[in-house]
């Protein structure tokens, strides 16, 4: 289920959401009899399904299975000769999976390409196709990975918004408007949740900007405590606020009338 889109990618453009699957989805991992992930929609080239395969391999556990589903039989084609199978496969497949039962799927820079009431509908069929309690990991970020933004989906809906962004080169949190996943993208403006929280962040980071002389980290840190302390519902921690993440509830950026959990 789908339709062929663009099938622009880069390597390493996904390690920003992979190292924080790692961390955040890695006991849900290691607790599964059957530890399948499947990454949607992997584009013209492979390369970013090798990549998630190393990364859970190295980081969470070394039997994990991950399949690279594409729409597209041409790019199913191009990847078979990287397969590594048992460990690494692809196939072809849409938004059901191919009959598959992961227990987590990665959709990264698919739903972009789709109009906006086309989201709910594929988060539903994909979470439907998942192991119970499984998750979909569904977002957006630019060529080289520097900004991206994903949401966190399970059978109930979403769950959590994740921003990151590379410090190293950030001017000001109001760029990762730009990489908000599709369900959010077009409710960036005045008046909404999300609109508030970017500029909660931009504003934490612009009162901020002596910690600069520590390092854009220290900033970043003391950007999203500005914004934790002004109420917002921040889930994560120190630990990933220093690699220039920050999650919080759906329930706190949710649209009206949006699915999952505490929406309005
Ligand atoms: C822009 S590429 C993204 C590549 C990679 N995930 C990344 O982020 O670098 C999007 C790919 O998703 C594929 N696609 C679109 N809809 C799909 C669907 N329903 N099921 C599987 N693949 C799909 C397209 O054919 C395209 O190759």
């Amino acid at each position: 289920m789908g339709a062929v889109t663009r099938g622009t990618t880069n390597p390493n453009r996904l390690r920003r959401v992979d190292n924080w699957i790692a961390a955040t989805c890695g006991d849900l991992l290691r607790d599964a009899a059957d530890p399948l992930v499947v990454d949607l929609g992997y584009g013209a080239s492979p390369v970013t399904v090798v990549e998630l395969r190393a990364r859970l391999a190295a980081a969470v556990r070394p039997d994990v299975r991950v399949v690279g589903l594409e729409i597209d039989p041409v790019r199913v084609a191009a990847a078979v000769p990287a397969a590594d199978p048992p460990g690494l496969t692809f196939g072809r497949g849409g938004f059901e999976l191919a009959g598959l039962r992961p227990v987590l799927v990665r959709a990264f820079n698919v739903l972009r390409q789709y109009a906006e009431p086309e989201v709910v509908p594929a988060w539903r069929i994909m979470t439907g196709a998942l192991r119970p309690g499984g998750v979909l990991v569904e977002g957006t970020c630019d060529e080289l990975g520097r900004l991206a933004g994903w949401l966190l989906v399970d059978a109930s809906g979403p769950r959590s918004l994740t921003l990151a962004a590379r410090l190293g080169t950030l001017d000001s949190p109001a760029v990762l408007a730009e990489r908000l996943p599709k369900a959010l993208i077009h409710h960036n403006v005045p008046g909404t949740r999300v609109h508030a929280l970017i500029q909660a962040l931009e504003e934490g980071w612009r009162a901020a900007a002596p910690y600069a002389t520590f390092g854009p980290r220290q900033r970043w840190r003391r950007s999203v405590e500005t914004v934790r302390a002004a109420g917002w519902p921040v889930l994560d921690r120190p630990a990933r606020w220093r690699l220039g993440e920050v999650t919080v509830a759906w329930s706190a950026v949710a649209p009206p009338g949006a699915t999952g959990p505490g929406a309005p």
